[in-house]
């Protein structure tokens, strides 16, 4: 709506019902209505500006844009709540090269993970005016949430074996349905950003009678495309890619187990669930233009001037009122009235991760696109096998990850595991841009 190049819209976060069970209202919280919300579309250009209304009852929250280059104060901070019955607009601009697949959620100071696992989350794609990918293969984002339902339909609260290990549910949705259908004609292809927006859960992904080619990451198009077997999606991460249909029948899209560290009995085996299921038919399709070989250039960000080590623990410990659990960076729990790291706008700097628990930890930094430049486990040292934006990148228990990254803003930006339980006990922390 408006002039050309205005993106104008409102997202209203309030108590809603879903219904999951034949005869069973679940309570949920949704944007306008619906969970995941509304998938905004915008281009590269345009100037956003969304009117958050809060009517979540006795709440406050934030809409946070995860990946996307905003200005901090619009980033929808934990230090900046939107209290219960109170509206707020968020504007930015979405400059040239920020064509990507991010989302929005909640960051509210200690509510973050539960609004999250209760309904509130949404797609949030930047299109390139001009895009390298044929018009004709489509674009469809699959969001992948996951639910627990008690007898009664309702969402249990977190259990201790949520808070340590994050929750995750008992059942995969995509796009808020279980295992939703798909028609496609025999030859055809299908732009496909898969997103995981579970509190906890790691997909590990293949497509059983299609083949992938991974096109894209969190920030956008890869330089060129990649064929793929499958895919492993921490917390948080998404991925663009290209799905062809050459064979008439079924083709489903599967998990298969990955072992990510787990405290405690109940470890869910997620070997075999179908999350999509696609009908082949047997005529063609018209013919599809190919994907072609080139993408984008994408610069990789010179050598750091700064290098920074957080080291990522656990920590458990019996006191009179029972287990406390601690999810620390550099032997610290996340504090609101405390900055971590103080960086300049605009220095390229070496961030190393250290992760020295036993449970994988999904890194994510706030307000910007990221570099991997090595992962090392047990002595060995691996380069990532292509060139890539990130936002959020998974750190193996025993692995050190070490990633190139650059603040373009002034500004207060979050760091955190996105396994949102270890997020709401402590595992964030602060930079300050300056
Ligand atoms: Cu999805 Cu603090 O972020
Ligand atoms: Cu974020
Ligand atoms: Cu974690």
């Amino acid at each position: 709506a408006g002039r050309p190049g205005l993106f104008q819209a409102r997202l209203t976060a309030e108590a809603a019902t879903a219904r999951f069970v034949e005869g069973q209202d679940t309570p949920i919280l949704a944007y306008n209505g619906t969970s995941p919300g509304p998938l905004i579309v915008a281009y590269e250009g345009d100037r956003v500006e969304i009117t958050f209304a809060n009517r979540i009852a006795g709440e406050q929250s934030t809409i946070h844009w995860h990946g996307m280059p905003v200005p901090a104060d619009q980033d929808g901070n934990p230090m900046d709540p939107v209290a219960a019955g109170a509206d707020r607009v968020y504007a930015f601009e979405l400059p040239e090269g920020s064509a990507g697949s991010y989302w929005y959620h909640p960051h509210p100071h200690g509510r973050t993970a539960e609004q999250v696992y209760r309904g509130l989350a949404g797609g949030f794609v930047v299109k390139a005016k001009a895009d390298p990918i044929p018009a004709a293969y489509g674009d469809t984002v699959l969001m992948f949430t996951d639910l627990r339902l008690a007898a009664d339909g309702s969402m249990p609260d977190n259990t201790m074996t949520d808070l340590m290990n994050g929750r995750v549910g008992d059942h995969v949705l995509v796009n808020g349905q279980k295992n939703p259908k798909l028609a496609m004609a025999r030859g055809a292809k299908r732009r496909l950003r898969l997103y995981n927006a579970t509190n906890a859960r790691f997909l590990r992904l293949a497509f059983a009678n299609a083949a992938m080619t991974v096109i894209g990451s969190d920030g956008g198009l890869l330089e060129a495309p990649v064929v793929a077997e499958e895919i492993l999606l921490s917390p948080a991460e998404r991925v663009e890619l290209v799905a062809a249909f050459d064979r008439s029948g079924t083709a489903t899209l599967t998990t298969l187990d990955y072992d990510r560290g787990w405290m405690g009995p109940g470890r869910p085996t997620d070997a075999g669930l179908t999350l999509l299921t696609v009908d082949v038919s047997d005529a063609p399709a018209e013919a599809m233009p190919p994907l072609p070989e080139r993408l984008r250039p994408i610069a990789p960000l010179g050598a750091p001037t700064v290098s920074r080590r957080l080291v990522f623990t656990e920590t458990m410990a019996m006191n009179a009122t029972g287990m406390e659990m601690g999810f620390l960076i550099n032997g610290k729990a996340f504090d609101m009235g405390r900055v971590d790291i103080v960086a300049r706008a605009g220095d390229t700097e070496l961030w190393e991760i250290v992760n020295q628990a036993d449970m994988d930890h999904p890194f994510h930094i706030h307000g910007t696109q990221f570099q991997v430049v090595e992962r090392e486990r047990d002595g060995k040292v691996a380069k990532p096998p292509y060139l890539a934006w990130k936002d959020t990148v998974n750190v193996a228990r025993g692995e050190t990850v070490r990633l190139r990254t650059r603040q373009e803003r002034p500004g207060t930006r979050m760091y955190h595991c996105h396994i949102l339980e270890h997020e709401q006990l402590g595992m964030m922390g602060i930079v300050d841009v300056q």
